[in-house]
């Protein structure tokens, strides 16, 4: 055939074939640590849901996948916050049937063994991948939060977590320590420096904001107390030898433009599928009164 040996042409065929396959399909040799992450697999690390609400509802720590291109860290906290990427869709279900709206919803698809981003990026993992996962979730919450400024003036996120404290509350963290929310000072104060600062100087009397008649504690527990809440009225500060969780990078970052609470669920509700609709319903009065209270005056705009 052409002249060419035959011999030859089965090399050439080979080494075509050989050619073509490296180029179209990496192969399992060729997806090492080092191997870049593709835009489509960065898309994919982050879901984000599009709503009508000032209301972000973010979910860090909630993935099981352990995606083989990434490597894993050895050191920090890498426990999953169990089950809470299922509390932020029932609380998101919830709020969307009593509005008829939606609110935005930004989760991680990405287990924190691989990367943590509630934490500064210096602690948040230790690859190249993972560093574009913690970059591309910022990048997309962050956009959320400025979009959510930008349309409604205002906005609350919450960011849902998931501990094992023994106690077994719910724990709000507003950026106060626990001994900060058991000192003397007056709360018209403490809320000045709380992650609630920017509503707080929207209100006269502020004062209600983190445990009185005027919080999310409160309203979580109101006319049904089956889930206990600090800070509320009924817990108004962690004991002093109780674990608590005050918020961490997410809170921190974006406090300054929204409103943050962090939101740390109990083990005990998180790990039944009771557990979970109870905790989903009680966060969602709890944020029907918040948003209602502080966040739709202006209802037209829904
Ligand atoms: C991922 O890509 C799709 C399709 O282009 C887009 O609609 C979606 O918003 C992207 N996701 C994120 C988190 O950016
Ligand atoms: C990462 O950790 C998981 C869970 O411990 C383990 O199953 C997996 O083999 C590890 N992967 C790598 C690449 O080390
Ligand atoms: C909280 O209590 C104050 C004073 O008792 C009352 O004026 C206010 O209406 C109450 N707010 C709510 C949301 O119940
Ligand atoms: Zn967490």
């Amino acid at each position: 055939m052409w002249g060419i040996p035959s011999k030859h042409l089965l090399l050439l065929s080979l080494l075509l074939f050989i050619l073509l396959s490296y180029t179209h399909y990496p192969s399992a040799e060729t997806t090492t640590h080092d191997a870049p992450l593709m835009e489509d697999d960065l898309n994919a690390t982050v879901t984000l849901m599009e709503g009508q609400l000032p209301l972000i509802i973010s979910v860090p720590h909630g993935s099981l996948q352990l995606p083989a291109t990434m490597p894993n860290r050895t050191s920090g906290q890498l426990i999953a916050d169990a089950y809470t990427i299922s509390v932020g869709h029932q609380l998101s279900h919830l709020l969307q049937q009593h509005y008829n709206a939606a609110p935005y919803v930004v989760i991680l698809n990405v287990a924190r063994r691989k990367v943590d981003v509630n934490r500064p990026l210096d602690q948040a993992c230790e690859s190249p991948q993972t560093r574009r996962v913690w970059e591309h979730y910022h990048d997309v919450l962050q956009k959320t939060v400025d979009t959510v400024k930008k349309k409604y003036g205002h906005g609350l996120l919450l960011d849902i977590h998931g501990q094992a404290h023994k106690e077994g509350m719910v724990e709000l963290g507003y950026l106060l320590t626990s001994d900060t929310l058991r000192s003397k000072t007056d709360d018209s104060k403490l809320v000045q420096h709380s992650s609630l600062r920017s509503l707080a100087s929207r209100l006269e009397t502020p004062d209600t904001l983190l445990r009185g008649n005027g919080s999310l504690g409160y309203a979580m527990m109101k006319g049904d107390d089956s889930v206990q809440v600090v800070p509320s009225p009924a817990h108004p500060a962690p004991r002093k030898e109780s674990l608590y969780f005050f918020g961490g990078y997410t809170t921190e970052r974006y406090h300054t433009t929204l409103d943050v609470i962090q939101v740390e669920t109990p083990k005990a509700l998180r790990f039944s599928k009771e557990g979970r609709k109870l905790l989903s319903n009680r966060l969602a009065q709890g944020t029907i009164f918040m948003l209602d209270q502080y966040y739709l005056s202006d209802k037209s705009k829904l």
